[in-house]
């Protein structure tokens, strides 16, 4: 087949926030994802597999600022560890989109263009609850107890012009949609119900899609002071990625629709019920199908696993003492497609001992052993099959298809648990034929050549199903079992007995080493005791040299004017007096002073720090306070101190 050919395949993750960096939630929807790239292009599929991230909005905006650097550096950081994740994992995207790519921004400026032409989208009033030291806006729902989510003071009804999508238009075609047993558009189905009954029969509100309170997003091309709120921004990424409205790509006719966008089970609403309905008013295709799966869970307390709460599990660490092929088969494997799944390191263990080293390793290392023990490596070419071979052919001979499906529809875990029972009757079979019985008796060679012939190409159809989950451990098996090129391919799983009969195999590293599960334990709580430490004091830094203490330049300063910094609720803006002159200087401590009782006051301040630019502002030092339960002191002087005393 030529490419002009192939048929295509169109495949998404969600574009995720770099508020934070990627933790093994966000893994699991990726692995999926690379693993049905995978089997689709073994498939022969044309495959394009887009990922990328999420990156305009207040909370990043926010972040930035209390890092005291611009949005775009924030996230190009964050970006940059999600990429080298995937690198790690070897998750095989063929593009990742940011949505602060020039191409994705003309496509939604273009889209929002053309649906206010075309009367779909209109401008109203906001109303929500406003903070006025944060400049926030926040929906009921969003509210702790009845406070400001970040800062925890009292919120007030206010409004602000804003543009709204005319969602409530498309319910009838929405619920047709969720409803057609032939499209089956939405997996699993207990979320149709859910769509439906949640959201569609009780009248779908219009949506916001544009704000004026922050400037981190994408401006309305003709309104100033108007940025694109969330949705419109982020879900048209699967379009702009191909080329919609844009000119940087030109792929949009050969890949959409989407064959699968693939998400966990919170952001379900947005795809199915906003995504269709911004493309039924651009008049464009709809996706073939959303796949909203469950979360993984962590700790005893269950809850979607995020990083304010702590509990994060580093998958750069797992990926380097597990191996990246452990680590994929374990959250594929653990998750039954459409509920929650605890995540747990000991459980990974388990599954690392059993299934990887003692099925599968031993399965391989045990057949190559006996094939370089009992014909020096080269299978000898004459074998006796006999009845007893069938019921082994038979548990492999049923996989294929089981295991497209799984894969395809994110099934993966009773996929796999298909695939490991047909290598636990592999094993059998070698207690039942017992080798070493049948290489004593110099008549029974071909019986024993056969008997290990089909161990390896078992071993061979076993390992061409697991390489879309496990793309780098079997190749090492193929190597191992001396399988060629046309022995791997997707067809060639089909098919009995595929493997050269004069085949030479190749032993190898040990594919998945066993864990000693108590040690490892051990060692893994050594590792992360500072950071899930019951205190919330600082862990202590580690020694450092006199001299980096010697060279820092600490002073008594006086506050000659303090303000609030404009669009921040951190940081105010000093003049202080350091006794050699006037500096300006900037402090994140808005949340715990007014300006005007910080004036007159004499602090402490490192005086010989290099400036820093903040909110447009620099920053000449650094006024010192002390961590006071939630917030932070000032360390203060009384008046018999002059501006300039040193501090030692
Ligand atoms: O929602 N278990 O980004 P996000 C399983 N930017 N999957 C998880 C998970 C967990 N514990 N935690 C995260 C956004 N995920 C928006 C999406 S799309 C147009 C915009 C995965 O960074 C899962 O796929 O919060 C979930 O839907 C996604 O990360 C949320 O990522």
């Amino acid at each position: 087949m030529d490419n002009q050919e192939k048929k295509t395949f169109y495949i998404t993750t969600p574009i995720y926030y770099p508020s934070g960096n990627p933790h093994i939630g966000h893994c699991y929807t990726t692995i999926a994802c690379d693993a049905v790239a995978r089997l689709k292009r073994m498939q022969g599929y044309d495959v394009m597999f887009l990922t990328g991230t999420d990156e305009h909005g207040q909370k990043i905006e926010k972040k930035a600022e209390e890092a005291g650097v611009t949005p775009k550096e924030y996230v190009d950081d964050i970006v940059a560890n999600f990429k080298k994740l995937w690198g790690t994992l070897g998750i095989s995207y063929d593009r990742y989109v940011r949505t602060t790519d020039d191409y994705h921004i003309k496509t939604v400026q273009n889209i929002f263009e053309k649906l206010y032409k075309n009367g779909y989208i209109y401008k109203s009033e906001y109303k929500g609850k406003y903070c006025t030291p944060c400049e926030s806006f926040w929906t009921e729902s969003q509210l702790v107890d009845g406070k400001c989510p970040d800062c925890g003071r009292e919120v007030t009804d206010a409004s602000e012009e804003a543009y709204f999508f005319k969602l409530s238009a498309f319910a009838p075609r929405l619920k047709e949609l969720l409803l057609d047993e032939e499209k089956n558009f939405l997996n699993p189905k207990s979320r149709v119900n859910e769509m439906i009954h949640n959201f569609i029969d009780p009248g779908l509100q219009d949506l916001c899609v544009s704000r004026t309170s922050f400037k981190w997003g994408i401006p309305v091309t003709f309104d100033e002071g108007h940025i694109v709120y969330v949705w419109i921004d982020a879900l048209t990424n699967y379009i702009s990625a191909l080329g919609f409205m844009n000119d940087t790509y030109n792929d949009y006719e050969k890949y959409w629709p989407a064959d699968m966008h693939v998400m966990a089970k919170e952001i379900v609403r947005f795809h199915s019920l906003i995504w269709p309905s911004i493309l039924m008013a651009l008049g464009e295709p709809l996706p073939q199908k959303i796949y909203g799966h469950g979360w993984i869970t962590f700790g005893a307390s269950g809850g979607k696993m995020s990083k304010s709460k702590g509990n994060v599990i580093d998958p750069f660490v797992l990926c380097e003492r597990y191996g990246v092929d452990a680590l994929r088969y374990d959250i594929l494997r653990e998750m039954p497609f459409g509920s929650d799944a605890p995540y747990s390191n000991e459980q990974m263990f388990t599954r690392i001992n059993s299934d990887l080293a003692n099925d599968l390793g031993n399965l391989v290392s045990r057949t190559v052993a006996m094939v370089i023990k009992y014909f020096g490596g080269t299978m000898p070419g004459e074998m006796e099959f006999t009845e007893e071979d069938n019921d082994l052919y038979a548990a492999f001979d049923v996989l294929p298809d089981i295991v497209s499906e799984g894969y395809s529809t994110l099934h993966f875990s009773e996929a796999l648990e298909k695939i490991f029972r047909a290598i636990a009757r592999a094993n059998k079979y070698i207690d039942e034929t017992c080798p070493w019985i049948l290489a004593k008796d110099e008549t029974k060679q071909p019986r024993l050549a056969a008997v290990l012939y089909n161990l390896l190409d078992c071993i061979r159809r076993a390992a061409i199903l697991l390489y879309p989950v496990m793309p780098h451990s079997t190749p090492k098996i193929f190597e191992q079992i001396g399988a060629t090129e046309e022995e791997i391919t997707w067809e060639s799983v089909y098919e009995r007995n595929k493997l050269s009969s004069t085949v030479t195999v190749k032993k190898g590293e040990v594919l998945f080493p066993r864990i000693d599960v108590d040690k490892e334990i051990e060692e893994l709580n050594k590792q992360l005791a500072p950071e899930e430490a019951p205190s919330d004091l600082e862990p202590l830094k580690e020694l450092t040299k006199f001299d980096n203490f010697a060279s820092l330049d600490l002073r008594a300063v006086k506050v000659l004017s303090c303000e609030k910094v404009k669009k921040s609720d951190k940081l105010l803006l000093f003049q202080v007096d350091d006794g050699f002159g006037t500096r300006q200087v900037l402090s994140g401590i808005a949340k715990y002073y007014k300006p005007e009782d910080l004036v007159g006051k004499t602090l402490a301040m490192i005086v010989n720090l290099e400036p820093r630019k903040m909110m447009g502002y620099e920053s000449n030092g650094m006024i010192l306070s002390v961590k006071d339960g939630d917030g932070y002191r000032v360390l203060e002087f009384d008046d018999s101190i002059k501006p300039g005393a040193d501090i030692s």
